[in-house]
C-alpha cells in the first residue's frame, strides 16, 4: 500500500497509507486529518484542497487541467508546488509522496 506523508498546518509530519483508487484528497481525508474541508466532494470547482507538492514528486504528477489552475489562481497562498489534491490519483508510483496543506484562504 503506497504511503502518503502529510504535513499540517501546525508543521506536524504524519504518515499515511493509502488506497491506491483514491484521490490525493481521500486519501488525507480518510486518514483523519480534517484540514481539508473538500467542500465541492472532488469535482474541481472549490479549492479547498489546496496543497503544496514535495517539488522532487512533480514529474510523476499528472498534468494541471485549465480548471485546475484556474481555482489556484483565487488562492494567495499559490506558489510553484501548488495542486488541488482532489486531482491527484494516489497510485503506487507516488508511494512517499509529500504533500504540505496549503494554508486556509
Ligand atoms: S475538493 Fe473541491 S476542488 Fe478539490
Amino acid at each position: 500500500m503506497p504511503k502518503l506523508i502529510v504535513v499540517t498546518r501546525n508543521g506536524e509530519e504524519r504518515e499515511l497509507d493509502g488506497d491506491a483508487g483514491l484521490s490525493v484528497m481521500e486519501v488525507i481525508r480518510d486518514g483523519g486529518i480534517d484540514e481539508i474541508l473538500a467542500l465541492c466532494g472532488g469535482c474541481c470547482s472549490c479549492a479547498t484542497c489546496h496543497v503544496h507538492v514535495d517539488p522532487e514528486f512533480a514529474a510523476k504528477l499528472p498534468p494541471m487541467s485549465e480548471d485546475e489552475n484556474d481555482l489556484l489562481d483565487s488562492s494567495s497562498d499559490r506558489n510553484e508546488t501548488s495542486r488541488l489534491s482532489c486531482q491527484i490519483p494516489f497510485t503506487d508510483a507516488l508511494d512517499g509522496l509529500k504533500i504540505r496543506i496549503a494554508e486556509e484562504d
